[in-house]
């Protein structure tokens, strides 16, 4: 069974099995077929953070779980929940069409709701950690459901218990938010987010504005996967120490970096383009010509391990060059 269409590299890694799952009990069914059959699991939502090396020889379960709903809590506040099936992007164009505040600077990233929490999705100055309140979970041990509130998740940037102790122990199925209702906080501290705010002319911005805002910066520089495959950040942007920074600072002086804690937060998409890989292509496999940290599938046709060779060969670079070690973002399976 191919995963072609399942995965937003557009790798063309097959499975030994395959199924799609509607709801709690055709999952818990699934889970028995793959334990009588001692087989390997893995669980796809969007396909849009892993990198395919290698066919699967077991079994693969994509989650279609749907379902949105409201909870009003006050004149101020509402909770959704949302099943983890359901597109990311669109749930947000949900919330953004009821005027609930708080998701607009996450639009257009790609991938599912039931992902989200994994690795705590974030741009443009917000992370899903700002406004989450559980998620519900299947224990794939003892097939009970488990909530995990705020705390619990212990999130961090890009990273979250399911992707520490609690990897391949949880299925998440449903999360819920709290957004505003109104006197939204409008967050357009990033700065390419002014900028493109200014270019349209907008003053005083709504949630709504400030999506809009996303969606061009994210048009006018990410992939569309429909278009090319990717999985978006390949890389995380690696924290260094303080003094490792200064010193990278004195043999090059152009170097960006965020304070972060005691160390500094430097942007991956620098270093790569430094190390000559903005839009080089190696083969069937790309830097992105206008964001060096998205790794394409230039021709459609690169398989997995041939990505993951790219990658190597990046994190080699820029080892070499700056002597910081890159740490890969994107699943690898
Ligand atoms: N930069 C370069 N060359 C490049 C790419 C970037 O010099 O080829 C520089 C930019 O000029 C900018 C800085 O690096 O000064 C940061 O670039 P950008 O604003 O594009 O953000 P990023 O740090 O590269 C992160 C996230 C993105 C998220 C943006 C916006 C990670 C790994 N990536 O990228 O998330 O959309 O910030 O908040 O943290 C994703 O996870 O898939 C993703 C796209």
């Amino acid at each position: 069974f191919s995963l072609k269409p399942y995965n937003t590299f557009g790798v063309d890694a097959k499975a030994r099995y395959f199924t799609e799952i509607n709801n709690v009990e055709e999952l818990k069914e699934a889970l028995n077929f793959s334990v009588a059959q001692h087989l390997p699991l893995l669980f796809l939502g969007g396909g849009s953070n892993i990198l395919l090396t290698k066919d699967f020889e077991g079994l693969v379960i994509k989650l279609n779980l749907k379902g949105i709903h409201e909870d009003i809590i006050n004149e101020n506040e509402v909770l959704v929940t949302a099943k983890s099936g359901e597109n990311w992007h669109e749930f947000v164009l949900f919330c953004l069409e009821k005027n609930y505040g708080g998701l607009e600077n996450l639009s257009l990233i790609p991938g599912n709701v039931g992902t989200s929490p994994m690795q705590n999705i974030g741009a443009y100055g917000t992370e899903i950690k700002d406004v989450f309140v559980n998620c519900t979970v299947l224990n794939l041990e003892n097939l009970q459901l488990e909530t995990f509130n705020l705390e619990q998740c212990q999130f961090g940037y890009r990273d979250s218990i399911f992707k520490q102790e609690g990897k391949g122990k949880y299925v998440i199925l449903e999360v819920i938010f709290k957004l505003t209702r109104k006197n939204h906080k409008i967050k357009t501290e990033y700065g390419a987010i002014q900028t493109e705010l200014e270019n349209l002319e907008i003053q005083n911005p709504t949630i709504q504005d400030v999506s809009k805002a996303v969606i061009n910066i994210r048009q006018s520089k990410l992939p569309d996967p429909k278009q090319i495959g990717n999985a978006g950040s390949f890389f995380k942007n690696p924290t260094i120490a303080l003094s490792q920074f200064e010193d990278l600072k004195q043999k090059f002086e152009n170097i960006q970096g965020y304070p972060n804690g005691d160390c500094v937060k430097v942007p991956a998409g620098w270093l790569i383009e430094q190390c000559g890989w903005k839009g080089k292509q190696i083969g069937n496999v790309a830097s992105h010509k206008l964001q060096s940290l998205v790794i394409v599938n230039a021709t459609g046709n690169a398989t997995g391990k041939e990505i993951f060779d790219f990658s190597t060969e990046i994190i080699n670079s820029v080892k070499e060059k700056f002597g910081i070690e890159l740490e890969r973002e994107v699943n690898i399976i």
